[in-house]
């Protein structure tokens, strides 16, 4: 995003080294507000209603993702001050089931070495930093050092990677003395968002970090002395990468062991802008290989970027955990909510399958998320050859759909899903056997053209209708829209800001029948305090 601000905002950058000076000191230490009056909490125009979102003011990239004793942490990139990006620290928010959310106070604040850009967090279980005891090992946050005053004096050496500790379970945060533990010798301009995970074969802990156009490696006996190990790169590919993470994950049905390599791209995602792609490959201690021609795509939506894992899952739950960024740097500090900007993807749960020879991650959301689940509305086989609503007790807006198609029976030229509200504004989703494709339609959605990106023709992603049925489920949530087909093997995250609720839904074909065997709505709850 960095390179992106400094073009295109100009500017905007000296407000923020003022504002940086004045009003983000740790002496400032900003309250969480907590006497709302309670009916009105989240019931802002476009809130989601069960999406992370931060009370108030600017937030993007998922950061610092940890379990511990019993409570999933968050952390995310954070300006308390203003709706759009800002000097960033890192507001905190802790879970029991990654669905309901507690906000706490801000746990990284800026300081004399710069202000704090994305990273991620590991319970050091075995106290390797000595940094806490062993009965009670600290976590320790990495994360990038951002300096505004050396960019503006065109150092390059501007962003460096530093370490804070928890020793009271990820409450209160105390930034290492010997900050930073990796600086930028090399004087890379973008060189940040440091991830780390363990690696058992070799005992040690292995930190990834983008640097431009390819991400690195380095290892360290103890969190605190790092040495470079590797790079990894496409050749002549000069995108550039951001929030990489890295771990390994077992191939489903098997005992095979592969290691996975997620990185954000700042421009070309499948439908424009910023998106989150995946590399599956060996990773040895020492270096990760891949075929690189293998780069996939986690979400083929415009709206999922940064997503990363959360460390320390417990052995028994087994699951890879994590969430995105829904949004997009093409537009995500203009969108229209007034209070607060930007949201996360529902946690997800990714899957790694080996289909024909092919490495693949299916994301889904997490189980955790059916208790919100109310009542349901359900339909039996149907043919539709024009429109059909699908009438129910429940809010359109704040609901889980499923439907199965009996693909051999279904002639439609085009065929799917169509949410309306009753000034004319629409979402669509629509598939096409013909041309093996899925087409989501937000044009129609967004009154106001904020952004002539957002409303920028209709998107895509390749379908494989070369089976017997495709189930569809899709999350609405007032101003998002999170699809999963056949299990996650295609998912699409899609932000849309209509001017009224959508309140109407119907399955639709065009050019002959969708055979849909089953349908299924869920009223979803609220998770925040009512
Ligand atoms: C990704 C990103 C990161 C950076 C952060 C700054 O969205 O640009 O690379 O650390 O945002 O807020």
């Amino acid at each position: 995003m960095w390179s992106m601000s400094c073009k295109n905002l100009g500017v905007f950058s000296l407000v923020l080294m003022l504002s940086f000076a004045i009003g983000c000191s740790e002496s400032a230490k900003q309250e969480v507000v907590t006497n709302l009056v309670d009916s009105d909490y989240y019931k802002e125009k476009h809130r989601p209603q069960f999406h992370f979102t931060p009370e108030a003011n600017w937030m993007n990239d998922p950061n610092g993702m940890f379990y511990y004793q019993g409570k999933y942490h968050l952390f995310y990139q954070y300006y308390p001050d203003s709706t759009v990006w800002g000097p960033m620290h890192w507001g905190h928010a802790q879970s029991k089931d990654m669905v309901h959310w507690e906000h706490l106070p801000i746990g990284l604040y800026p300081d004399s070495i710069g202000c704090i850009f994305s990273g991620g967090a590991v319970v050091d279980n075995k106290n390797t930093s000595k940094l806490g005891t062993a009965n009670n090992p600290p976590i320790i946050a990495t994360f990038t050092h951002h300096d505004f005053v050396g960019e503006k004096a065109k150092s390059n050496d501007f962003q460096k990677q530093s370490i804070a500790y928890s020793i009271d379970g990820g409450s209160e945060w105390i930034k290492y003395d010997g900050n930073p533990v990796i600086p930028n010798t090399e004087k890379i301009k973008d060189f940040r968002d440091p991830k780390v995970v363990w690696h058992e074969d070799t005992k040690s802990w292995i930190l990834v970090l983008a640097a431009y156009d390819r991400v690195k490696f380095y290892a360290s006996p103890n969190l605190i002395d790092w040495k470079f190990i590797s790079d990894f790169a496409i050749e002549g590919d000069n995108r550039l990468w951001e929030c990489p993470d890295l771990f390994p994950m077992k191939v489903e049905g098997t005992d095979e062991t592969k290691w996975v390599l997620i990185v954000s791209i700042q421009k070309e995602a499948p439908n424009g802008g910023t998106g989150t792609s995946y590399f599956v490959g060996d990773f040895d201690g020492k270096a990760f290989k891949c075929d690189i021609k293998d780069q996939k795509w986690l979400d083929w939506g415009t709206d999922n970027y940064a997503f990363v894992t959360w460390n320390n899952i417990p052995k028994a739950d087994g699951r890879i955990l994590g969430l995105g960024w829904m949004s997009n740097w093409q537009y995500a500090q203009i969108v229209p909510t007034e209070k607060w900007r930007s949201a996360m993807t529902l946690p997800r749960e990714l899957n790694l399958l080996n289909l024909n020879n092919e490495y693949q991650i299916h994301s889904v959301p997490v189980q955790e998320l059916k208790a919100l689940r109310g009542e349901p509305t359900r339909g039996k086989a149907v043919t539709i050859s024009d429109e059909k609503l699908l009438e129910g007790a429940y809010d359109v807006s704040q609901s889980e759909f499923e439907f199965t198609v009996d693909l051999k029976k279904t002639t439609a030229e085009s065929f799917g899903m169509k949410f309306h509200n009753d000034v004319g504004e629409y979402f669509q989703i629509s598939f096409s056997k013909e041309k093996g494709k899925m087409f989501v339609d937000r044009t129609h959605s967004t009154p106001g053209n904020f952004s002539a990106e957002f409303v920028a023709g209709i998107h895509s992603a390749p379908i494989n209708f070369d089976k017997e049925s495709m189930t569809v489920r899709l999350y609405m949530d007032a101003a998002s829209s999170e699809i999963f087909i056949d299990n996650g093997a295609v998912s699409f995250t899609s932000i849309l800001f209509p001017s009224k609720k959508f309140d109407s839904v119907s399955l639709i074909a065009q050019g002959g029948e969708m055979q849909s065997s089953s349908y299924t709505v869920y009223p979803l709850d609220d998770i925040w305090r009512q």
